[in-house]
């Protein structure tokens, strides 16, 4: 009691990686705190760490030293079973290449997640519906991700990762692979998010971009600059 509970808070986060000539310190002891309801953009130069750090949070990786909490819980040193349940309900994540079910509708392909997450038919259908519409996508619903375009597959895949409702929602990249035009949408969108009330970190090399966030860290060499 008495401390502000941070949507996330990482002290002392290191993670080396194997490689065949010398050990990469991806992490090199890296401290961080994001309050509820912020925006923050992560940028740094390629390799620095930008993507390990999202990974340790949204606990697709583990830190080999240092913790690391999200809305006040101990994410390291978890079993995998612990760490599958915690992303499905607190984690959304977005990829810069989307990473959608392109054999399967925009709708089924928010459907699924719910399914996963324990929900029933109806109700995730229905949740999936209202983010359709709330993304501007609600007349693409039958579609399959292959004929959208870049900023709707992303909008998309921004919306299958609020199907649950996460705690926190990732991004690394997310307008990487868009044209500037899908960029904007994209940008637009989590602005809109963040405007709701919506925790997000986001990994960006657009100065354009990070100005839409809250606040922007830089990382260099495994640390927060
Ligand atoms: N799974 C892995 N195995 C070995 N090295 C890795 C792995 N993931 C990342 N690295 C290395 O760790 C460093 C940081 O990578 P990364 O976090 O992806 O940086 P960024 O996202 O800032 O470009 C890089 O040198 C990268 O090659
Ligand atoms: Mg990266």
């Amino acid at each position: 009691m008495g401390e502000t509970t941070m949507a996330v808070r990482v002290k002392g986060a290191r993670r080396t990686f194997a490689a065949e000539l010398a050990p990469v310190r991806a992490l090199r002891g890296v401290d961080l705190e994001v309050a509820q309801g912020e925006f923050v953009a992560v940028m740094g130069p390629s390799g620095c760490g930008k993507s390990t750090l999202l990974n340790v949070i949204a606990g697709l990786d583990v830190v080999d030293e240092g913790t690391v909490e999200v809305a006040g819980e101990r994410v390291d040193g978890r079993e995998d079973d612990w760490l599958a349940r915690f992303r499905r309900h607190h984690v959304g994540f977005v990829f810069q290449f989307f990473n959608l079910l392109d054999g399967v509708s925009a709708l089924d392909n928010l459907v699924m997640p719910g399914l996963l997450a324990g929900m029933r038919r109806r109700a995730a259908e229905s949740r999936a519906r209202d983010l359709l519409d709330l993304l501007g996508l609600g007349e693409r619903a039958q579609q399959l991700p292959s004929v959208l375009s870049g900023g709707q597959r992303q909008r998309l895949a921004i919306a299958r990762a609020l199907v649950n409702a996460p705690t926190l929602l990732l991004a690394d990249e997310p307008t990487g692979a868009l044209d500037s035009e899908g960029g904007l949408e994209v940008l637009e969108l989590f602005r809109r998010l963040h405007d709701d009330g919506q925790t997000i970190i986001m990994v960006t090399h657009s100065p354009e971009v990070a100005a839409g966030a809250s606040r922007a860290i830089l990382m260099r060499d495994g640390r927060v600059a």
